[in-house]
């Protein structure tokens, strides 16, 4: 992924019709367990939906994006809530934070021993990393057709785990897991490639015709995603 990979955001287009990340994002929550009076970092915030889920648990939370299209979006659906434009691998926060929480966004960051160092610092000693993100054999079949270069980092459990551990982190809980996802519409894949898929660099339309037979069904779009969901403490 090109460094300014932020800049292909359509803050509105991704809140019309790809609410299911968010919707997916709060089971993240969960394992998350914020709570009253906690200050929470919501990296890679998008349009703000989960940041405010975690505020409504009565944790003050900051919500950081680089990109100034979701950044705008999220302040102006959420104008109390306190939102920035930072990038994972260059993040600093004034005060270091009780959790760090990251819902389907790590995996679009290019240096990852640079974000896990910026998620350090910015929690306190004993703090939570909570993230869930593209794991090992995420959207495998769609790489494949769109002719097999990852853009992506998608890790496995123990890869992941032990650039953690090598920042110090101890990792509590790891797992990858496939999540089927489902994208509404004779157009569901073509839209997807439009949003997320940019970075393939293949014509979407031909992408979605190979695709069809073992994607398509009952009027929608079954995607081979696969998550990795991870706890660690600082
Ligand atoms: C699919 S959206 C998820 C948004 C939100 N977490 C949610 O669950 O709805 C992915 C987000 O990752 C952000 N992102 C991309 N590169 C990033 C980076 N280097 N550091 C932090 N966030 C990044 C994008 O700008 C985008 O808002």
């Amino acid at each position: 992924m090109s460094s300014d990979a932020h800049a292909i955001w359509d803050a509105e287009r991704y809140q019309a019709r790809h609410s299911y990340v968010w919707q997916f994002g709060e089971a993240v929550i969960d394992l998350l367990d914020p709570h009253p009076g906690e200050s929470i970092v919501d990296l890679g915030c998008g349009s703000g939906q989960l940041t405010a889920k975690i505020a409504e648990r009565g944790a003050r939370t900051i919500g950081i994006d680089p990109s100034d299209e979701m950044i705008a979006q999220a302040r102006a659906n959420f104008p109390s809530l306190d939102f920035r434009i930072a990038d994972a691998a260059s993040l600093t926060i004034e005060d270091p934070a009780d959790a760090l929480f990251s819902n389907a966004a790590l995996h679009w960051v290019n240096d990852q021993a640079a974000a896990i160092a910026s998620i350090w610092r910015a929690l306190k000693p004993g703090g939570r990393f909570v993230a869930e993100f593209g794991g090992k054999g995420n959207i495998r079949r769609i790489i494949e057709a769109a002719g097999g270069a990852n853009p992506w980092f998608f890790p496995g459990i123990g890869e992941y785990s032990a650039l953690l551990e090598r920042q110090g982190f101890e990792v509590r809980f790891a797992t990858l897991f496939d999540r089927p996802t489902r994208i509404e519409g004779e157009h569901g894949m073509e839209e997807w490639l439009g949003m997320f898929g940019s970075a393939l660099m293949r014509d979407p339309k031909s992408v979605a015709e190979k695709l069809r037979p073992e994607m398509y069904r009952d009027g929608g779009w079954v995607l081979d995603y696969r998550r990795i969901r991870i706890l660690a403490i600082r």
